[in-house]
């Protein structure tokens, strides 16, 4: 993509890669195979499955999942599709570009000069069209159409895109039940806070940075949404904070796994059993990186809060409640203009004991 590095891409101080990184360990690595057996919807057959879950989701809010059940073809023709795709010229990349009203297509850190992160990326959404509160100054919630935007290359592309979000969709609501069952509740108590969900999907590459002491491939940060599931390949360079100590931990690439990790809407529903942990990407100088992020989250007109059954009077609420949809859209707003003030963060809805 022709980047260079200038003095747009060095990141603060806070946000470059730490000399100690820790290898691998500790990172969870959770065998879903029983999911796939007969007896899987015996509550016995599940119990020690649903255990590492809930160790994972309080202790990291990380984890790694193999035995998933999504076919590694599908996942090799999307990734052949994304290689295809960035390795078109600019030109062609362009005609499917991202702008202010309409953000999903790709986008580099040419032309959104306030993205600092060293990676070009195509996003699109879950289903083609959805309907979003529209981006704007005022607070008024008025409602826009997105639309994706496909390229005729490769002519595959689109179909690849599609199987494997279905695919991968299948694979985060057996983990959202897991989830439901690891917070106590039934198990398809979550299900309900998904309808009318939207799914968020980004391919991203990240090509080899010259300076990667000085660039990170993407700057630490939380997923806002509810869940997200992760492909990356065999390259590296995704690091997550460790809760215990706030060491960045490399998450090994392993062949096939996916990677979970909870956003802040689980944080919130959990009344902050579980957390979400704050992760970022590390470049390198000599090989490039694809990853694919699949982001699970709620309608835009989901109302997020602590789940009923998880507060009581020794256990109150910790977080008042916030419409999902303004929330992304005030993200949304200061992430593209470069508007010098912090990004909303769910901090600001917590309730602090008097
Ligand atoms: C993200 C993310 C990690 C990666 O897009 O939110 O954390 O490995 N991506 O690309
Ligand atoms: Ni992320």
């Amino acid at each position: 993509m022709g980047l260079e590095l200038d003095t747009a891409f060095v990141q603060p101080i806070e946000h470059r890669p730490m000399l100690t990184i820790l290898e691998a360990g500790g990172i969870p690595l959770i065998d879903l195979s029983v999911l796939n057996s007969q007896n899987s919807d015996d509550p016995r057959a599940l119990s020690g499955l649903v255990a590492e879950i809930e160790a994972a989701c309080r202790e990291w809010g990380f984890f790694q999942v193999i035995n998933h059940g999504v076919p590694s073809e599908i996942r090799q023709r999307i990734g052949n599709a994304q290689k295809k795709f960035f390795y078109l010229p600019l030109e062609e990349k362009h005609k499917v570009r991202r702008d202010l009203v309409n953000p999903v297509g790709y986008y580099d850190t040419e032309n959104t000069k306030n993205v600092r992160d060293w990676k070009e990326v195509f996003d699109f959404i879950i289903p083609d069209e959805m309907v979003i509160p529209s981006l704007g100054e005022t607070e008024n919630q008025e409602l826009q159409v997105l639309r994706n935007r496909w390229p005729d290359y490769p002519p595959e592309f689109r179909q690849a895109c599609n199987e494997y979000a279905r695919d991968v969709e299948k694979l985060a609501f057996k983990l959202v039940e897991l989830i439901s069952l690891s917070l106590g509740l039934p198990k398809k108590r979550l299900n309900g806070l998904f309808k009318d969900k939207t799914v968020r999907i980004r391919l991203n590459h990240y090509p080899p940075c010259p300076s990667p002491h000085l660039a990170l491939g993407l700057g630490r940060h939380k997923d806002s949404g509810a869940l997200t599931v992760l492909a990356q390949d065999d390259v590296g360079g995704l690091e997550v904070k460790r809760k215990t100590d706030g060491e960045w931990i490399r998450v090994k690439p392993i062949p096939d796994a996916y990677i979970i990790n909870v956003g802040d809407i689980i944080q919130v529903w959990s009344n902050e059993k579980y957390e979400s942990p704050e992760h970022r990407v590390v470049v390198n100088s000599e090989r490039e990186r694809f990853s694919i992020p699949f982001f699970l989250n709620p309608a835009y007109y989901l109302m997020v809060k602590p789940l009923e059954e998880l507060v009581d009077e020794q256990n109150p609420p910790k977080y008042r409640e916030y419409n999902w949809g303004e929330f992304f859209k005030s993200r949304r707003n200061s992430n593209f203009k470069k508007l010098g003030v912090e990004n909303l963060q769910i901090s600001h809805f917590k309730i602090t004991p008097q």
